[in-house]
């Protein structure tokens, strides 16, 4: 059985037929493919199908990051990222969650649309778990998709040490056959040359003001990792960017990628691109067939998108994993099957609006940065009305893009029509560019409660870019 496969054992045996089927009718990638690129799964203590409990401890752990080099990193159960947890469409989600670092911290769940009290917002949903505590989280996931968690404490400095993991919700309803399945937990880290972490504040104001860049890349927590393939046959990569600034853009030379999802599921219908676009926070959902001669490697380079002032200094571009052609020749995948759904867009005609700009204000002490010219520490809750449909304007007043991001809803990306983008899909991050705006819509289902937004970013973020959002009954 695949490694990141465990929860099948409680699939019914019916799916479990008709995925073995499936398995059966397209040719495999070559034995061991993806060991490069494996990610731990959490276990399932919980032995009802529809409930999956998982225990989750943050501790500083040492991980060989670049060999030879031990690196005391803060992790969740000791290894980066940290470990898939799998779950269905309408599964509960129980995580006994234990903080055994050295600070106090919580954990968010991005993306998931649940009760305001599991968002792990401190001071709104819940205290900060101090060290040597521990919280329940206990969730339903309600939208297929790719997810992650990761701490809403110091979250630049704990998210740059290393603590994010994926979090998979499957739909056994799709079509299947869609491509041989990887999650990629895209990621940076700067180490020093003794194997310790970079000090998390390196490069003072201006660190905070570009947004800190590891020099590292991480793939699943590995530099560079090969994963084998056989040429011909479909790959279907579930990718989130989990870096605290790096904007990932993804291209293989003479190939194209076809986007099928995003942050919330699937999109409305297939598009094609030559690259991938990940900012801070969001996910793709992608289909690649690599061709080539066989026994050739295909690098998967990523290729420096400006996000301001060229955000790198021409950083150049590196490979950030690669792909190696097994010796058979190309193989003939069966065709891809019709993958979509319908997307009804909201409707905007008796929307409220919120309008909002993404600011850098005058700070005696350092960087500070805000919304609508106010740090998060001095700013009111925006008030809305469970039920309300709204409109959203955020407007990017700086010399950097921003992407937002709103917790616990999903929304539609509007054009300067203030149509939706096509095809539609659901979002919860969005780019802002440099002097442009981000306008999308969104309804406040029923899940009253305080809910946060800001840039995703987290230098940014920990610098004043963020708000809250209070939904009343
Ligand atoms: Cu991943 Cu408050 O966010
Ligand atoms: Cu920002």
């Amino acid at each position: 059985m695949p490694y990141e496969r465990p929860l099948f054992l409680f699939v019914s045996p019916l799916l479990a037929a008709a995925a073995l089927g499936c398995a059966a009718d397209r040719p495999s990638q070559p034995e061991g493919w993806d060991s490069a690129v494996a990610l731990r799964p959490a276990l399932d203590r919980d032995a009802r199908p529809e409930v999956v409990e998982v225990d989750l401890t943050a501790r500083v752990e040492e991980v060989e990051i670049v060999p030879g080099k031990r690196t005391p990193t803060w992790t969740y159960d000791g290894g980066l990222p940290g470990p898939l947890i799998r779950a269905r469409v309408g599964d509960r989600v129980i995580v006994n969650f234990r903080n055994e670092l050295p600070a106090p911290t919580t954990i968010h769940w991005h993306g998931i649309r649940l009760l305001a009290a599991m968002d792990g917002a401190p001071g709104h949903s819940q205290p900060e778990t101090p060290p040597g505590g521990g919280f329940t989280y206990d969730f339903v996931v309600p939208d297929a998709g790719l997810y992650w968690y990761h701490p809403h404490v110091d979250s630049a400095v704990q998210a740059g040490n290393g603590l994010y993991g994926p979090l998979l919700v499957e739909d056994p309803s799709e079509p299947a056959g869609l491509g041989d399945e990887l999650v990629l937990v895209l990621s940076d880290i700067s180490l020093r040359d003794d194997g310790t972490l970079e000090d998390p504040q390196v490069g003072g104001n201006l660190g905070t003001l570009f947004g800190r860049e590891g020099d590292l890349l991480l793939v699943n927590g590995r530099v560079n990792p090969v994963i084998e393939a056989r040429a011909g046959l479909r790959q279907r990569w579930r990718i989130v960017n989990a870096a605290k600034s790096r904007y990932y853009q993804l291209m293989i030379a003479d190939h194209r990628f076809t986007r099928i999802g995003g942050d919330g599921g699937l999109l409305e219908r297939p598009v094609t691109t030559d690259r991938i676009l990940l900012t801070p926070g969001e996910r793709a959902d992608v289909l690649v067939v690599p061709r080539g001669a066989p026994g050739s490697t295909l690098p998967v380079r990523w290729v420096p998108y400006d996000r301001g002032y060229g955000a790198t200094f021409g950083r150049p571009e590196v490979e950030a994993f690669r792909l190696r052609l097994a010796a058979e020749p190309a193989a003939e995948d069966a065709p891809l099957p019709e993958v979509g759904r319908d997307i009804p867009a909201l409707d905007t005609a008796a929307a409220t609006r919120v309008d909002l700009k993404l600011t850098q204000q005058e700070s005696p002490g350092g960087v500070e940065m805000g919304i609508n010219g106010v740090p998060s520490w001095e700013a009111e809750p925006l008030v809305a009305a469970v039920g309300e449909t709204s409109v959203w304007t955020v407007e990017n007043t700086m010399d950097f893009d921003h992407p937002f991001h709103l917790h616990g809803f999903f929304f539609q990306v509007l054009g300067a029509d203030g149509e939706p983008v096509r095809p539609m899909e659901w979002k919860d991050t969005v780019n802002v560019p440099v002097d442009g705006a981000a306008r999308f819509a969104v309804r406040y289902d029923n899940r009253p409660g305080m809910w946060m937004f800001h840039c995703h970013i987290l230098d940014h973020a920990e610098a004043g870019m963020m708000g809250m959002l209070h939904v009343i009954q």
